[in-house]
């Protein structure tokens, strides 16, 4: 029986007609994914080559949201709610997609944001994505996790980076680390304060149950045989006694902000921030940017896209400070919606870490090229010629997330 339905969907995916009908048959369509970067026609190709490489446990890591992933496909189902507005007979034979934020030139408002233990998709990791990120000169933001150091990943672009900060449980540790991505020239350091106090990331835990594999070879493992969280094999904790040493801490609040700035000459932005009231905080403690993020729906279940806190922290923010989005965003159109509602730049995560997943450097290019391409065409589309002229009268906001 199962057989025969798999045949049946396997004839589904390869009949034209079908495929030409009801576009949703190719995910069925094995012969029809591409067999090389250069072939991937949108970043779900490589999400769905991604998925065919990737071992269960790792792509339950990179995959999954919090509780029943409610906010996770929030995030991109979202953007459905705003419309372009099409504007004709506009000179767009030349549009230029270069942003310039925090000082940083960049050739597309389109950057890589941090994303931990990247080789557990690919060996060369960060190394694979810096290249593509010089290549194309996108914007790159590491991670504290990351699976390689901060001096090795700023060679690798040939610039340095964003690093981007958990901010520990002791601050002698994250002045450390702050000292370190100084030290190695990075010029914004990004803290990430989305996440105080743990997470329930069910995905994650159902999906290793699925894989075979012993974790122990390369993991520490709990009691159940799980990977434990082992701070002391990342890169930017060699030398760090982590005894003791936890990624964040509950007790947070609004000083950490001016005490990170008396240690550092970085440019400090707080990722993580939803809600009007924290940007006009953020401001007032002296952040020099925003990220409006909820870690890719990784950290509470709020069921809230970022899309949609974002009007409200450029609000909060009142033009004192950049405000840059990340969450959700899987086509050109929806950077161009998130520059339209006010950003100055928008992170992707898990994109180009399926195009690292299914191809490596040339899967990350390719996810920049596909995303500035069909940003570019939304732009000729509304006659932006510039980032700048993508202005709120570029979008409609329809109020209603279609089902
Ligand atoms: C597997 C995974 C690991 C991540 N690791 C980090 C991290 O180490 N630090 C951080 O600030 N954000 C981390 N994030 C969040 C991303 O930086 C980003 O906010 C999010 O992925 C954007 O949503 P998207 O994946 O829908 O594009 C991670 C996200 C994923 C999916």
């Amino acid at each position: 029986m199962r057989l025969e339905r798999r045949a049946l969907l396997r004839f589904l995916g390869a009949s034209p007609v079908l495929t030409a009908l009801a576009p949703w048959t190719r995910a069925f369509s094995e012969e029809r994914l591409p067999a090389s970067a250069a072939e991937a026609l949108d970043v779900f190709e490589l999400e769905a080559l991604a998925q065919r490489v990737v071992p269960p446990a790792h792509w339950g890591y990179l995959q999954s949201g919090v509780d029943g992933d409610v906010t996770l496909s929030a995030n991109h189902a979202a953007y459905a709610r705003y419309q372009l507005r099409a504007r004709r007979l506009v000179d767009v034979s030349h549009v230029d997609l270069s942003i310039e934020v925090l000082g940083i030139k960049a050739a597309s408002p389109i950057g890589c944001w941090p994303i931990g233990s990247l080789r557990a998709l690919n060996p060369e990791g960060d190394i694979a994505v810096a290249r593509a990120t010089k290549k194309k000169n996108a914007l790159h933001i590491m991670s504290t996790q990351a699976s390689f150091p901060v001096e090795e990943i700023n060679a690798a672009r040939g610039a340095p980076v964003w690093y981007q900060l958990y901010t520990t449980n002791q601050f002698q540790v994250t002045k450390t680390l702050v000292k370190r991505a100084e030290a190695a020239g990075c010029p914004v350091v990004a803290v990430t304060v989305d996440t105080p106090a743990g997470r329930n990331t069910e995905t994650a835990a159902r999906l290793r149950r699925a894989d075979t594999r012993t974790c122990s070879s390369c993991h520490s493992v709990d009691e159940h045989g799980y990977p434990r969280a082992n701070l002391s094999t990342k890169p930017m904790f060699s030398g760090i006694d982590t005894q003791g040493l936890g990624l964040t801490q509950a007790s947070l609040t609004w000083d950490f902000v001016k005490r990170l700035k008396d240690v550092t000459k970085m440019k400090v932005v707080l990722k993580g921030i939803e809600s009007a009231e924290d940007a006009a905080l953020a401001v007032q403690n002296g952040a020099d940017g925003i990220i409006v993020s909820n870690h890719g729906g990784r950290s509470i279940e709020s069921g809230r896209a970022t899309i949609e806190s974002l009007p409200e922290v450029v609000q909060g923010a009142a033009g004192r400070i950049p405000v840059l989005v990340d969450g959700g965003v899987r086509r050109g159109t929806d950077v161009f919606k998130a520059l339209a509602l006010g950003a100055s730049a928008v992170g992707i995560g898990r994109p180009y870490a399926w195009g690292l997943a299914a191809f490596g450097q040339d899967g990350v290019e390719r996810v920049l090229d596909i995303l500035n391409l069909e940003l570019r065409l939304a732009m000729v589309g509304c006659g932006a010629r510039t980032v700048r002229e993508i202005t709120a009268a570029t979008i409609i906001d329809s109020g209603r997330i279609p089902a």
